[in-house]
């Protein structure tokens, strides 16, 4: 939810603006209603902002004359306070003279009060934002004390809500100062350069070397120097790291979008995120979660916290860690988990799940669960972001940079991360469920090279959705873990292609939803493989019935040689077998391929829909 990115070099040519640019592009996930830079050049600071996406910017500097500078900053903005105009997009400026350009990513929540005080004193507001009230805050602290960190440290004391702020002044002009409470930032250390940015993407075309920063820090970056502070003065340190993937994985790498390219990535986001935590006679190892053991075999309820397609995810996992472990296992949406007087005691686990780290209703939630004395682990796919830092374990996810805003292979990769836990768990309560850990593990690690083959026969699905280009409502259906794979499809058919769509229980359909089928509406039903239990796969191919019976066009998913769909199926889309528990990782792919080419038949624009961010850091 917005993107920032800053840099200060040696250089005073065209370098400055080609790093703030090439970063917001790599960033532009983070929000697209508008984008802008600000370049330190000589005594001046010179902006360029726009409405709307980056290319509006390129276009508006390429009819310029852009001064040479050795110190810029970028923004791309997913609208919070005023609407996402040339005047509401960043960078603000501060100051009579408009020497101080400042971007932010959050929220000032106190903005209005501040704002009040600084009407009174005779300011003058060009904007709606919540923004530009920090930049005339810092540009009179500037003025005070002629020093951009002391400004930057007076003015986020006087700050509530969540921001991260860098600010560049013409009187400091080979300095940028950052400042972070509740939003992400992280540093990047060049050759006689430095970067800024909202994650490691802005700048891994130019350094792999990071420094990961705590809250309520401030930095200040020279081409030589990075120095790192407290809201309260004190010295601190950034802790250094180095960025495990580089520029080509956040590239389309020849797919048209990044969502294509992601789907085909998610062998790799599987089979990554099993690397390495097994032993050699296929125990599970999680040394990484250094939570003393005696802790978690002690744990006698699990709460799973998420948003969306992260949820999702844990639903999922619910139905495997109950069965695994016999741990009772509730999944909350975080934004409710927070405010709803949760029942929690040290003996909970609570389990977040996000792929970006940054989603503040989860970083919340995260908060509020360790004030009431719970065991907190994240599953997290951003090394060093909020809400791994701010809990007591971590078991990161391999799935890469997701660039496309619609998750797709994070949210395999949180699947797999939490069948791990929820094995290992299992293992730690008995021999007799590590046996059985051995056995998911070696059937997941199969896994991959069945979604490889699958994703070799999505040419049906494909012409499907073109046939579909019209459509104005889908239903989607499923029991079991095949329910909330039915609620993931129906929201990537909602996002992506901006259709009416519904996911349900299959078994929930009589109690109400039925109502919906009329003759033509296209429903998808996951249907689970013959072999699960409680006859489960009977009762859903009754389910497939009665909607046909009623004039439904059904679109059934279901495992290969399962030939008792064929009567009631419009269309078969076939997945390999897996074991029951497994099969969300498989059944979820044809509905990922199934939006991404109905929004391209739609002609949207399928990585950057209208009105999302990739990563939400606002409440
Ligand atoms: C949907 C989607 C969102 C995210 C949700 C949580 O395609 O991407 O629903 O899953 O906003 O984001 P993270 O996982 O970053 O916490």
């Amino acid at each position: 939810m917005c993107g920032i990115v800053g840099y200060v070099g040696p250089d005073t040519g065209a370098r400055p603006l080609d790093v703030v640019m090439e970063g917001l592009a790599r960033l532009e996930y983070r929000g697209y209603d508008s984008a802008g830079v600000a370049l330190v050049a000589g005594d001046k600071v010179f902006t360029q902002k726009r409405a709307g996406k980056l290319e509006n910017l390129r276009s508006a500097l390429e009819g310029e004359s852009v001064p040479a500078a050795a110190t810029a900053i970028g923004h791309t903005r997913w609208a919070t306070h005023g609407g996402p105009t040339d005047e509401n997009a960043h960078p603000h400026r501060g100051g009579r003279d408009g020497k101080l350009a400042v971007v932010h990513n959050g929220i000032v929540e106190n903005f209005h009060a501040l704002k009040q005080e600084l009407l009174a004193q005779g300011v003058e507001f060009t904007s709606e934002t919540d923004t530009e009230v920090a930049a005339q805050l810092l540009a009179a602290a500037f003025d005070e004390s002629g020093d951009l960190t002391e400004a930057m440290r007076s003015v986020v004391n006087r700050l509530e809500g969540a921001f991260t702020l860098l600010a560049v002044h013409a009187d400091a002009p080979d300095t940028v100062v950052a400042a972070r409470r509740n939003s992400p930032l992280v540093v990047g250390l060049g050759e006689g350069e430095n970067f800024l940015g909202s994650d490691v993407a802005a700048f891994i075309g130019y350094t792999k070397q990071a420094v990961e920063l705590d809250q309520d820090q401030i930095v200040t970056i020279t081409p030589s120097s990075h120095t790192v502070m407290n809201f309260d003065g004190t010295p601190a340190e950034g802790k250094p790291y180095e960025v495990t993937w580089d520029a080509a994985a956040a590239e389309k790498g020849g797919y048209d979008t990044f969502m294509e390219k992601e789907i085909n990535d998610q062998p790799h986001a599987v089979g990554d995120t099993l690397l390495g935590r097994t032993d050699a006679e296929g125990r599970l190892v999680l040394d990484e979660l250094r939570i003393d053991e005696d802790k978690l075999k002690q744990v006698d309820r699990i709460t799973i916290v998420a948003c969306g397609t992260a949820a999702y995810a844990g639903m999922v996992a619910k139905y495997a860690i109950e069965h695994w472990t016999r741990i009772p296992v509730e999944v909350s949406l975080a934004h409710e988990f927070r405010y709803c007087d949760p029942i929690v005691s040290e003996r909970t686990l609570v389990v977040s799940i996000s792929q970006s780290g940054e989603t503040a209703d989860t970083a919340m939630a995260v908060r509020h669960a360790r004030s009431l004395g719970a065991l907190t682990v994240s599953v997290c796919n951003t090394h060093g972001a909020t809400i791994p830092r701010e809990s007591d374990a971590v078991l990161y996810t391999h799935a890469g940079p997701e660039i496309a805003v619609a998750s797709t292979k994070a949210f395999l990769a949180q699947i797999t991360a939490c069948y791990v836990l929820g094995l290992y768990l299992a293992q730690l309560r008995g021999q007799t469920y590590a046996d059985d850990a051995k056995a998911v593990m070696a059937e997941l690690h199969e896994v991959p090279a069945k979604i490889e083959a699958l994703l070799g026969t999505m040419g049906r699905v494909e012409e499907i959705a073109r046939f579909m280009a019209d459509t104005r409502s889908v239903l989607f259906l499923g029991r079991n873990v095949g329910y909330p794979i039915a609620m993931e499809g129906a929201l990537k058919l909602k996002e992506l292609a901006y259709i009416h769509a519904e996911g349900f229980a299959a078994g929930e359909l009589k109690h109400g939803p039925i109502a919906l089928i009329e003759p033509g509406q296209p429903v998808f039903i996951v249907v689970p493989g013959p072999d699960t239990p409680n006859d489960l796969h009977k009762k859903v191919v009754s389910n497939i019935q009665e909607i046909r019976a009623r004039g439904a066009r059904t679109l059934v998913i279901a495992q290969e040689g399962d030939d008792e769909v064929l009567p009631f199926a419009d269309e078969v889309i076939r997945v390999p077998h897996t074991s029951p528990l497994l099969q969300p990782l498989l059944t979820v792919v044809p509905l990922q391929v199934f939006a991404l080419h109905l929004s391209t038949a739609k002609g949207l624009d399928v990585d950057q829909p209208r009105n999302l961010a990739k990563s939400v850091t606002v409440e």
